[in-house]
């Protein structure tokens, strides 16, 4: 959480600096703030809220020129958000100031430490105690601002991606991280500095992410020292040319980025099978799955660590990997799974699902996991993030940037490339009948087709969001593979219109949730025509007895459920294990509609970050 950006070089730094934190607000935007070398001095402003209201108080406060700055807009962990504990952070002298994403751990010891040293604190921020650790080892050791941050991080226990300038030296950044992403673009005698490319994508596409116990010496018109934190020793930059381009990152005509996220759905599923299905040959590739096979196929387990959205991505998984490769799956929350001494083997496989690739428990979980000498496989979207290199092998979705903080599209393509995976090993393993592989892939191959016909029920599921929006509670009802679907819709409307939801096993209602049931409780049920069909309409029957108001997402055609129903929107018919990529749509436009109409901030919701950084 917490996004930084910084420039070093001949341009104005401020407009840079702005618009990238406008980029990065995804990450967190209690507060933020700016600090900018205007050939004499550091210019700071900063302010609780978002990076418009630092954006409408900048300009009065500060003169905003210079070629030199960092900024922050902040995710809040260690203290409330208000002005004081927004970023960036003096040193007590004045000279220093750091941006920090991430967590300083042993804060406590290191504060009282400096206290006894003479340094006090304005903010409640561990930030503020790191960067007058730095001054304190800079001061006391006579060393230059990088070693000075060198020593001081070798310190800290905690997750940081730091930024760091000193106004006596108004021509390098010092930046480091550990945890937390950082990186860096290669301009034309400038430098950029970001927690993802998309601040200096206008600028260049050269980039250097710094791995783990990295940092960098950024020295204007001059050069970028990687050195490892631990030893000092010097560290060779590998130069990525960035894949993403400008439109991608932008709202595209769209009134939030997550409807352009739900309308992107067709060509972001097509793009995650691309090149991996081929259907004609009745092929799947995936260089990851072939390179190791032998691994999947000694598999005894495969387990599914995942947080949120990705945790339902891999309970969908669940029921298609045991369904098509007849191999025992487990699905577990990554942040209990690194706590709970789980029993993980060496021919177990472990496969991380991730938007971000930086979510702090996913990425713990696959460190444990690799301890334990279980093979790690990482399917992320976020190209070259933490959880992809930390994986001895994975596949990216390839969905594109994901802005919006709820996930949608990351949902519906790690469900398709996790069935890529599934089909590839049954048909390694043998537990699929050539022909019903065929099959699967031609249905697969229509999917984005089927997900364009779902959105044409936007219109409805808008005049049926305006029917719903003000009621308290809602429940969703899925059986089998769209279980995990009805969790998914209850966590989508929570999210970002601040209603409860609560998603079910259908037939789990009458264990207990069916005592909520009554004239004033919506109930959003999924009942398409494959699976368990009859039961989920001997549950609707139940439902309406009780006068529930039922929303039904049923198979094209259906007349059975439309009469029970209160209000019914159509999918188009697939495979049953293929239901959840359509059945989902409805749900994501309905979440959003009802958000929209009660004026929420879909796109920003309340207390929610896009990557959670900290645990
Ligand atoms: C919900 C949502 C979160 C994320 C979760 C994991 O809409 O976005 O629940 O799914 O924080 O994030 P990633 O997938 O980045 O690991």
């Amino acid at each position: 959480m917490c996004g930084i950006v910084g420039y070093i070089g001949h341009r104005e730094a401020y407009p840079i600096i702005l618009n990238g934190l406008k980029r990065l607000e995804y990450r967190g935007y209690d507060s933020a703030g700016i600090a900018l070398f205007d050939g004499e001095d550091i210019k700071l402003s900063k302010t609780k809220g978002k990076v418009n209201d630092l954006e409408t108080k900048i300009e009065s406060e500060i003169s905003t020129n210079g070629t030199l700055g960092i900024g922050h807009t902040r995710w809040a962990t260690h203290g409330i958000p208000n002005d004081v504990n927004s970023h960036p952070h003096y040193s007590n002298s004045g000279n220093l100031v750091i941006i920090h994403n991430g967590i300083i751990e042993n804060y406590e010891s290191l504060k009282k430490e400096l206290i006894k040293r003479g340094y006090s604190f304005t903010s409640d921020t561990d930030t503020e105690i790191l960067i007058n650790l730095i001054e304190d080892v800079k001061l006391k050791e006579n060393v230059k601002l990088g070693k000075a941050v060198q020593i001081a991080l070798n310190q800290v226990v905690g997750a940081y991606a730091v930024a760091v300038f000193d106004k006596d030296k108004p021509n390098e950044i010092v930046v480091a991280k550990l945890g937390s992403p950082l990186a860096i673009g290669i301009g034309d005698n400038e430098f950029f500095i970001a927690s993802d490319a998309t601040p200096f994508l206008e600028y260049t596409k050269n980039a250097i992410y710094l791995e783990d116990e990295e940092m960098a010496i950024i020295r204007r018109h001059k050069d970028v020292e990687i050195r490892k934190i631990k030893d000092d020793s010097l560290v060779n930059p590998y130069v990525q040319e960035l894949q993403m381009n400008l439109e991608q990152i932008e709202k595209g005509g769209y009134d939030h980025f997550m409807l352009k996220e739900i309308f992107e759905q067709p060509s972001a599923i097509k793009d995650t099978y691309r090149g991996r299905l081929l259907s004609k040959e009745a092929i799947i590739k995936m260089a990851g799955v072939e390179d190791n096979m032998k691994r999947f196929l000694n598999a005894e387990r495969i387990i599914f660590v995942a947080c949120g959205t990705s945790w339902h991505a891999g309970l969908v998984a669940e029921y298609i990997f045991e369904d098509l490769v007849r191999i025992p799956v487990e699905v577990e929350y990554a942040s209990e799974f690194r706590y709970r001494n789980p029993v993980i083997k060496e021919n177990d496989v472990v496969i991380a699902i991730s938007q971000s690739g930086e979510t702090a428990d996913t990425l713990a979980a696959i460190k444990l996991a690799k301890s334990k000498g279980a093979f790690v496989f990482g399917v992320c979207n976020v190209v070259g993030s933490s959880i992809a290199r930390e994986s001895d092998a994975g596949a990216y979705t390839h969905a594109g940037p994901e802005i919006g903080v709820a996930s949608t599209k990351a949902f519906t393509t790690q469900i398709t490339l996790l069935t890529l995976i599934a089909l590839r090993l049954a048909r390694a393993k043998g537990t699929i009948s050539s022909s019903n592989y065929r099959l699967h892939l031609l249905e697969l191959e229509m999917i984005p087709e089927k997900v364009k016909a779902a959105l044409k029920s936007d219109n409805l599921i808008k005049k049926i969001a305006d029917i719903y929006k003000d009621v308290p509670n809602f429940l969703y009802l899925g059986r089998g593979y769209n279980f995990p679907v009805a969790l998914e819709g209850a966590l989508k409307l929570k999210e970002i219109s601040y209603i409860h939801a609560e998603g079910y096993p259908a037939a789990e209602m009458k264990h207990g949730p069916i005592a909520l049931i009554d004239e004033n409780m919506p109930i959003v049920v999924i009942a398409t025509k494959k699976g368990h069909y009859d039961k989920i309409v001997s549950n609707i029957q139940e439902i309406k007895s009780r006068k529930g108001r039922i929303i039904a997402i049923v198979t094209e055609g259906d007349t059975t459920v439309k009469e029970l129903a209160d209000h019914v929107i159509e999918v188009p018919e697939t495979l049953e294990l293929l239901t959840p990529l359509l059945t989902t749509i409805p749900l994501q436009l309905l979440s959003y509609h009802i958000a929209v109409m009660l004026e929420k901030n879909v796109d920003q919701p309340r207390n929610l970050a896009k990557s959670v950084t900290v645990e």
